[in-house]
């Protein structure tokens, strides 16, 4: 069969080993990977962060659409039987319809998954007041995907959303840390307490945002419990392992984990570290 010359590498490539893929626009699905490494250690991962184009946020259903998709059938052609979306845009924006349009034609076997259904599944576990603050990007607030999920498990929920579309840039820029972060910081979360003074328990509905808790935390009353995502994913990820057997026993495991990204190695290997708590020597992919 000819080819063409323009095929790339990893379409000839047999794969011997078939890791769980973990995607982000860029950098905050480390701190989701993070989590997951730790109480699963026994798997193999790859990460994609789709730097180059990030961040997702602010753009249209189309574009994240067809770049989150791009990404997924990347992870696919590099062996990847189980793909999770470690991204609340792409999850908000892409999933569903990659599930029902798009993932038919990899093969019945292949499965992606999200971030926020197993985040709406236990978020009202934590708030006695029954009110709960979510801050997100555009993308995943404007598309009211967790008042919609949330709302399937606890019905009676107070829920106020707000986006924070300055709050990735700065993260992705390496600015968490910069006293300028502050402004933003407290812009977003005065407008929040403003909107909904009751709440007892704020989500991070962005895996970029964690970054961002030492300063959240200051402008927040101090009752108000701050909830990440990392935990909950990683909970939910091993318990569904555990109901499908036939996707664990498909996953190699070595505990090997390959980082990749669409732009600058070496800036990804600097900010990776903080995401991700341990050294990252990661491999540019031109998707
Ligand atoms: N980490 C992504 C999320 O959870 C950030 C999206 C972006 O690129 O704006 O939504």
């Amino acid at each position: 069969m000819y080819v063409g010359f323009i095929a790339k590498p990893y379409l000839y490539y047999m794969h011997s080993s078939h890791p769980i893929g973990v995607f982000d626009s860029g950098y905050g699905g480390l701190t989701v990977f993070r989590s997951i490494a730790a109480l699963l250690p026994e798997y193999d991962y790859l990460y994609l962060g789709d730097n180059a184009r990030a961040p997702y946020g602010n753009r249209s259903f189309e574009t994240i659409h067809q770049y989150t998709l791009q990404c997924v059938e990347w992870f696919f052609k590099m062996g990847c039987p189980l793909v999770i979306l470690a991204c609340n845009t792409a999850s908000a924006k892409a999933l569903r319809t990659i599930q029902q349009n798009d993932l038919p034609r990899f093969g019945s076997e292949k499965r992606v998954l999200g971030v926020i259904r197993p985040t709406a599944e236990v978020i009202g576990n934590y708030t006695r007041t029954n009110t709960v603050g979510v801050l997100g990007t555009k993308g995943t607030i404007q598309s009211g995907s967790y008042e919609l999920e949330i709302r399937k498990f606890f019905p009676d929920i107070n829920i106020y959303s707000l986006a924070c579309p300055m709050w990735v840039p700065i993260v992705e820029l390496g600015e968490y840390n910069s006293p300028g972060a502050d402004y933003y910081v407290q812009k977003y979360i005065d407008e929040l307490l403003t909107m909904a003074p009751d709440i007892d328990t704020l989500l991070l509905a962005c895996t970029h945002y964690p970054l961002l808790v030492e300063k959240i935390k200051k402008y927040l009353p101090a009752h108000v419990q701050i909830v990440a995502q990392g935990g909950i994913v990683a909970n939910s990820l091993q318990d569904y392992l555990g109901r499908h057997e036939d996707m664990a026993a498909a996953i190699t495991k070595t505990g090997a984990k390959r980082f990749f990204t669409t732009d600058d190695t070496t800036d990804f290997d600097v900010h990776g570290l903080t995401f991700f708590g341990s050294e990252i020597k990661s491999e540019f992919v031109h998707l």
